[in-house]
């Protein structure tokens, strides 16, 4: 195992009703003038936003809502959240979301802290931060894990870059986590909430650690199988209270680092496939499951055994040599993600489609920024090795 530091300070508060205690968390924690972040809308339908301004304002504590954040978020909301968020001098941010509203609160909370620096400097490292505005969220979808990772996703629209940003200062203080709240979620985002869990999992499982990490591979292989045990449940059933209790805690767990410690997180698939979202806003998970088995494919000769363990591991293939239950591997996981309709590859994606080879020639440029930079540690992709997943997944 690889010497470490683990430090996820988020508190979490879990369970049926757990949002109730919103504003009295926030009073304690000394906020008294919040902006409330949201979405697109699905918070204002559900009745939750209300609620929580309901707990607010009977709490004395004075807040300005902002709602329109939309998924592969924008850094345009956030420099005018940061400008509203100074005018009304809040000191507490609070998400009432999922991934998009979660780093876009991240985002605002840091610009809030450092009024003299534009966003984009902060998030390209051209201007480097030590400190933050308090924030927290109620998290109404399990999926992008940012409730308590230590990382951040934006879109900047005229750059047509999606840029993630790691740091401590990511970290919630809390998290509200009431799996009920998901209960509306639509089929497809249920589906694709597992997937990203289960790819932030599988993006710390393959890396270039080779040293025994028996504990922490025992968390990730029974992360995964409940996750997908819990995806497949809540599709026939959507309010299914334990299956959603299951993949709400995974998807926290998942992004904290948990299934990280002694490794060393690889990543490239979502770097790959940030590059499609940034270009055709395509949904996050699609991008991650529309590249994995060209991923896969393309690297798991460096270490069979890694990939052949896996596949007895979550799949329970056990027949074969390295090589052939490797594969057998890659195809079980490529049959399950079409089973939950999650793409396997880019035609799968509604936004993307085939791509003509003039596209993979700019995303591989892209992703690699013009072959300066490796993706990832299981093999660090070069620009070639780019191109060959984009390729091989273009069908
Ligand atoms: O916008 P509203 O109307 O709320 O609808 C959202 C949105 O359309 C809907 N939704 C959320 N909760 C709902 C609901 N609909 C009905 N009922 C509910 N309870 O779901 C849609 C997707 O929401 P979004 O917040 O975009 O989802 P997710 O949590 O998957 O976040 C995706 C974003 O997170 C980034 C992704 O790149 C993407 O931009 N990621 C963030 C990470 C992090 N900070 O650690 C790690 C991830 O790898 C990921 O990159
Ligand atoms: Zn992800």
């Amino acid at each position: 195992m690889q010497s470490f530091t683990y430090h996820c300070p988020t508190e979490i508060i879990f369970g049926r009703g757990a949002e109730d205690a919103a504003a009295e968390k926030l009073r304690a924690y000394g906020a008294t003038r919040v902006l409330v972040l949201y979405g697109g809308g699905s918070a204002e339908r559900s009745g939750l936003l209300s609620r929580i301004e309901c707990q607010l304002t009977s709490c004395g504590l004075a807040f300005l809502v902002m709602g329109g954040i939309q998924p592969n978020p924008r850094v345009s909301f956030v420099r005018e959240a940061i400008r509203e968020g100074l005018a009304a001098d809040v000191n507490f941010v609070l998400a009432v979301g999922g991934g998009s509203v979660i780093d876009s609160a991240k985002a605002v909370a840091h610009g809030i802290a450092n009024p003299a620096a534009d966003i984009w400097d902060i998030w390209t490292h051209k201007v480097e931060i030590e400190k933050t505005t308090p924030f927290a969220s109620v998290l109404t979808i399990p999926a992008a894990g940012s409730e308590t990772s230590d990382s951040a996703v934006l879109t900047n629209e005229d750059t047509g870059r999606k840029v993630g940003l790691n740091s401590p200062l990511n970290r919630a203080v809390f998290a509200f986590m009431n799996p009920v709240l998901a209960f509306t979620l639509p089929r497809a985002q249920i589906a694709a909430g597992a997937a990203d869990i289960m790819m932030h999992t599988m993006e710390r499982y393959f890396t270039d650690v080779r040293e025994a990490n028996v504990f922490t591979d025992r968390v990730a292989e029974a992360l995964i199988r409940t996750v997908m045990e819990s995806a497949q449940r809540l599709l026939v059933s959507r309010k299914d209270y334990d299956a959603m209790s299951e993949l709400m805690w995974c998807g926290s767990v998942s992004h904290s680092n948990f299934t990280e410690l002694g490794r060393r997180k690889d990543f490239a698939v979502h770097k790959l496939g940030h590059e499609l979202s940034a270009r055709f806003d395509a949904t996050h998970a699609a991008t991650l499951t529309a590249l994995w088995g060209s991923w896969a494919r393309h690297v798991y000769q460096d270490e069979p055994a890694r990939f052949a363990r896996f596949a007895a591991a979550v799949f329970g293939v056990d027949a074969g040599t390295d090589e052939e239950r490797a594969r057998a591997g890659i195809r079980r996981m490529e049959e399950f993600f079409a089973a939950i309709e999650m793409p396997t590859s880019l035609s799968g994606i509604p936004e993307v489609g085939v791509l003509e080879p003039s596209v993979i020639e700019e995303l591989a440029d892209a992703a690699t920024a013009n072959d300066t930079i490796r993706l990832g540690t299981f093999r660090p992709l070069a620009r070639a090795d780019a191109h060959a997943v984009y390729e091989a997944a273009n069908h």
